[in-house]
């Protein structure tokens, strides 16, 4: 979704916001541009739809001179995706430009009324609204000071405006954060305000998190301000350890690849949780009288993972939620419930949706994230880290890796066997390798068997969500139709499908699904199905098969398999796998 960066410092900033805002494509957009402060005092603007490469070519970004600049990639909301409804916007008066990530729920009317006023519009976006209101506001106030002028502004202006505004009169940026996140970048000589840690990584590892309804200024300093209380506010630092190392390709033709290889790594990190948080967490779970997951796409399908888990190791009946049914259920939620959110980012709308629902009614909150400092973090009682480091593809791998094993720890941890707990998931983490080391063999199986058009996935038990994660990465960047089914529900309706030829990934664990998944592969040989086993044996069953370790916890490593085919499918089939169309990496819209 829409990312912002803004840049005040010594150095030429348009280079600077160009390379920050390359990092900033990950997140999905449609249209990128650019703003900066010229040695006259003015405003300079470039901006278009299309990646931007392409904008760049028409445009020229590098040519904006000034060491002040703000920058934005769109992902539309509020009008087309053409070059004029791209931020960032000016007042009428040129003082202002400003980029905007949310969406100003009353922006119609209150166009109706600054148009009254004589302000001048050039798009259809909420955005523009928006920095006209400033500017109105700004010529009514007699102090002319922000902070005042936002207190009122956030009186009248109702939804999510976060955003950046350069001040061409005083070589100012200002940075405010209404519900999106914003991180204030602390380098020497410089500063930076993103959504996106990532962005300026490559500059400055310190960083400020704004809370909501905090205005950062930007000059040669930086000061905050609650515009509540209209005072200023002591300034929180924090060190991020991420690098910007770990936010590039280092050799690999996708991120995808490079973060499904990183799973070796990563998965270690995983399991090192602070103990001191993770038996907190395991002492929150087992005192709660209702837990329910919550979590949106992948992460909701590590959910049902857990939730199988904690069932089978620790007898515990914790249901999973998706982010955006969680309303379907509020009338269960009270001050006995734990709610458990499940997110990479951190951000994601319909999850913090349903946690501000669950505050309401008096739940607890706790939650499992990747992104430190991220609102779904800030918003928890107590929290958890993946450590799995930047995941920039849109499609989530690492991430989802190290979710499921966090989560099945704290099933051995609240069944007090974490010392099994950890046997088991290093013993799995230890065979990751051997998967990596398969994935040739893995993209000619995706060549020449699976690159058809419908593709059916089955498992029973803990294989079940590792089907549905598998089905969802299909789909997501092979475009590819998929369906993943629970064994036994085949002879229900979907065995009317399965004809000649069809292919269907079968995960058979060497576990007690085995004997009757066996039955389910029959049933569709028997249609003339094509079988793609992934199973620790190879039976003969299996027209095609893809070996994995023995290990007690089997489905774990089935994980990466199916990331590795989904990964290959869509090369194959010429798509990106980094840039899924009409996907974004953080969703932060309902
Ligand atoms: O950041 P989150 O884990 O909350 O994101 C949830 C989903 O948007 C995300 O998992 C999405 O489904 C992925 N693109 C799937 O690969």
């Amino acid at each position: 979704m829409c990312g912002i960066i803004g840049y005040i410092g010594k150095k030429r900033a348009a280079p600077i916001l160009f390379d920050s805002l390359k990092k900033l494509e990950y997140r999905g957009y449609d249209s990128v541009g650019m703003a900066t402060i010229n040695g006259e005092a003015e405003i300079e603007i470039k901006k278009g739809s299309g990646r931007i490469e392409a904008v760049n070519e028409k445009e020229d970004f590098l040519t904006l001179k000034g060491n002040i600049g703000i920058g934005h990639t769109r992902w539309a909301t509020h009008g087309a995706v053409e070059d004029r409804n791209a931020h960032p916007f000016t007042s009428c008066n040129g003082h202002y430009a400003l980029v905007h990530n949310g969406i100003l729920e009353n922006y119609l009317e209150l166009k109706e009324d600054l148009k009254k006023k004589g302000h001048v519009f050039t798009s259809d976006t909420d955005t523009e609204v928006l920095v006209h209101l400033i500017e109105e506001e700004m010529n009514n106030s007699k102090e002319k000071d922000l902070v005042k002028v936002l207190s009122k502004l956030t009186q009248i202006a109702k939804g999510a405006y976060t955003f950046l505004l350069l001040d061409a009169k005083n070589n100012i940026i200002y940075a405010f954060r209404k519900d999106s996140p914003i991180i204030i970048g602390i380098g020497e000589d410089e500063l930076f305000a993103s959504s996106d840690i990532t962005s300026f990584l490559a500059y400055t590892n310190k960083a400020i998190i704004l809370e909501n309804n905090q205005l950062a200024i930007l000059r040669d300093n930086c000061s905050i301000y609650d515009i509540q209380t209209g005072k200023e506010v002591e300034q929180e630092i924090t060190t991020i350890d991420w690098t910007a190392e770990q936010a590039s390709k280092s050799g690999f033709p996708h991120f995808m690849l490079k973060e499904i290889f990183e799973e070796v790594e990563i998965s270690k990190h995983a399991l090192e949780q602070d103990s001191l948080k993770f038996n907190g967490m395991i002492d929150v779970l087992s005192k709660a009288k209702k837990v329910f997951f919550l979590g949106s796409g992948t992460s909701y399908r590590a959910c049902l993972l857990a939730s199988i888990y904690f069932a089978q190791i620790a007898k515990k009946h914790f249901m999973p939620i998706l982010g955006s049914e969680f309303k379907t259920y509020q009338n269960l939620i009270d001050k006995d419930t734990v709610i458990f959110a499940i997110s990479q980012s951190g951000e994601t709308a319909d999850v913090l949706e349903g946690i501000n629902i669950a505050k309401t009614k008096g739940a607890r909150v706790v939650s499992l994230v990747n992104v430190i400092g991220s609102t779904i973090m800030r918003e928890s009682d107590q929290y958890l880290t993946l450590n799995a480091g930047p995941e920039i593809a849109v499609a989530s791998t690492k991430a989802f890796t190290s979710q499921v094993l966090i989560l099945t720890l704290l099933a051995y941890g609240l069944s007090d066997r974490l010392k099994e707990g950890r046997e088991h998931l290093y013993e799995v983490v230890r065979k990751l390798e051997v998967i990596m080391n398969q994935s040739d063999t893995i993209a000619i199986l995706a060549k020449d068997v699976l690159n058809k058009n419908d593709l059916y996935l089955i498992g029973r038990g803990a294989s079940y969500p590792i089907a549905m994660e598998g089905e969802l990465k299909i789909k997501e960047i092979a475009y590819i139709h998929a369906d993943a089914l629970a064994g036994g529900e085949l002879k229900h309706h979907t065995l009317a499908l399965i004809e000649p030829g069809v292919p269907c990934i079968a995960l058979v664990p060497n576990d007690d699904t085995k004997d009757d998944m066996i039955n389910n592969i029959m049933q569709i040989k028997a249609r003339g199905g094509k079988i793609i086993g992934i199973s620790s044996e190879h039976l003969e069953l299996f027209d095609y098969y893809i070996s994995i370790p023995k290990v007690h916890l089997e489905p774990l490593l089935m994980i990466p398999v199916l990331q590795l085919i989904s990964y290959y499918l869509s090369v194959i089939r010429g798509n990106d796998p980094d840039f899924p169309r009409n996907l974004a990496k953080s969703v932060t819209v309902l």
